[in-house]
């Protein structure tokens, strides 16, 4: 038996809701502490299945991980283990940013290929290609990603596209080079500025991060800090298409809203009065039915492919026809075959999605397919008629710390049904 959501139709959103540590952060800020030996502390860390997940995997190396409520703590010893195999390698994609960092201390590593959210191919060679530009050699053997050097040096690496992972393990590695390394077209994420900040508390030599050009000039070791992860800005812009969504009014703490800035503009499209409180939230107050808008994903500062799911759910229910354009991930749209189970007027071709408003979605049983289309379809279930059934909610829990508890908090009423299915282990 696993565990369902009984979504009930019909709730406006009101209230306060906090937001933690970004899942796409604390991640990689977790594999940048095997960058440096002793006692690292991370904070604001969020409550999802993916931290533990995490843990192992750095435990698999050799590291002593803590998880104390909103901190992690990581002591990574002086002989460390090149080989990350843990069972949990496959359960998530963030995994693969160990590579990065065992690479630039060890210039040796075997990691198993990652999992994570099924949205569509995901390869690794810009990853393999930057650590190559670095000196090292790197295959795939036997579902593993392998990759040598005798030693790092620095290099000019363009990337083909702002790949956020590429982007993370070609910094951690270029950290403990020879010399300096020019990452161009690098991601400008507002992860990757955390990363390089945490990076540059311990002391590497970064300039540029949050552009497309990213300066490193290698250091011979790094020291472990404490780093506090920023606000997750995926799960902030999640309360506010909510918000919009149900015509509530909910105010979001713990976020920049200057990482949201097209975001909160597109919902101001759509009707909303948006708030923003400099460097700590914002408000979305919704007042009449949406309307209509246009999205096109692209890496930030574009519009995130993360959040396409919820711009599919809100031109759902707007007044008018939205077209819905997917650029990083091409499976996203799958997400599209549940909303048409709960009534939505929806079509794709290539990747493009029309998207024509109805008044009311009707409820009826979904499968969440990934973190992002889970969260999507519980928004969803809260403007259709009656209770919807959504299934394999394992994947919100993923992403979401306390998403039933704090979406009750405002409004709504979701009951989780049923007992945690082996994947929520
Ligand atoms: C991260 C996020 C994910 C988000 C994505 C894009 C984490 C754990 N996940 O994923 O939630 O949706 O950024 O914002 O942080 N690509 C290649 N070759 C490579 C690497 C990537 O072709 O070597 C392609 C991918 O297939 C995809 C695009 O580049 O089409 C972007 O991927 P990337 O930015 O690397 O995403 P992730 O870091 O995996």
């Amino acid at each position: 038996m696993s565990e369902h959501f009984d979504v009930h139709g019909g709730a406006r959103l009101t209230g306060e809701v906090e937001v933690v540590g970004a899942k796409n952060s604390v991640l990689k800020l977790m594999a940048a502490a095997l960058l440096a030996e002793g006692t690292t502390t991370i904070t604001n860390c969020p409550r999802i299945l993916d931290v533990p997940l995490m843990a192992d995997v750095l435990r698999s190396v050799g590291c002593d991980v803590e998880i104390d409520d909103d901190v992690v703590r990581i002591t990574t010893p002086a002989e460390l283990s090149h080989e990350a195999s843990s069972s949990a390698m496959s359960k998530l994609r963030a995994s693969v940013c160990v590579l990065g960092p065992l690479v630039g201390k060890l210039k040796k590593a075997v990691v198993a290929l990652p999992g994570g959210d099924a949205i569509g191919s995901r390869p690794l060679d810009m990853h393999q290609n930057g650590l190559r530009k670095l000196g090292a050699t790197s295959s795939i053997e036997h579902g593993c990603v392998v990759a040598e050097a005798d030693g790092l040096h620095g290099a000019q690496i363009w990337l083909d596209f702002p790949s956020v992972g590429a982007t993370e393990n070609i910094l951690m590695a270029a950290a403990l080079a020879d010399g300096t390394t020019v990452i161009d077209n690098a991601a400008r994420e507002p992860e990757i500025a955390d990363i390089a900040a945490m990076l540059g508390e311990m002391g590497a030599k970064i300039e540029g991060a949050g552009t497309s050009t990213l300066t490193v000039e290698g250091v011979a070791e790094l020291k472990p800090t404490e780093h506090r992860v920023i606000g997750d800005r995926i799960v902030g812009a999640t309360w506010a298409f909510a918000a919009a969504m149900t015509r509530g009014d909910v105010t979001v703490t713990g976020v920049d809203p200057h990482h949201l800035e097209l975001v909160l503009e597109k919902l101001r499209l759509a009707g909303a009065e948006v708030t923003t409180y400099d460097g700590k939230g914002f408000r979305v107050r919704q007042p009449e039915r949406p309307e209509s808008v246009d999205f096109v994903t692209l890496p930030y500062p574009g519009f995130a492919t993360d959040l396409q799911p919820f711009a599919v759910a809100l031109s759902s229910v707007s007044e008018g026809t939205s077209m819905i354009t997917e650029n990083v991930y091409e499976a996203r749209f799958r997400f599209i075959e549940e909303m048409v189970r709960l009534g939505a007027d929806a079509r794709t071709d290539g990747h493009h999605a029309v998207v024509r408003g109805v008044e009311q979605l009707s409820s009826a049983p979904v499968w969440a397919s990934d973190i992002r289309a889970g969260a999507g379809l519980v928004l969803a279930g809260l403007c259709a008629d009656g209770i919807t059934e959504v299934w394999d909610v394992f994947h919100i829990d993923r992403g979401y710390p306390n998403f039933v508890e704090n979406l009750n908090r405002l409004g709504a009423r979701i009951d989780r049904v049923g007992t945690p299915g082996p994947e929520a282990d």
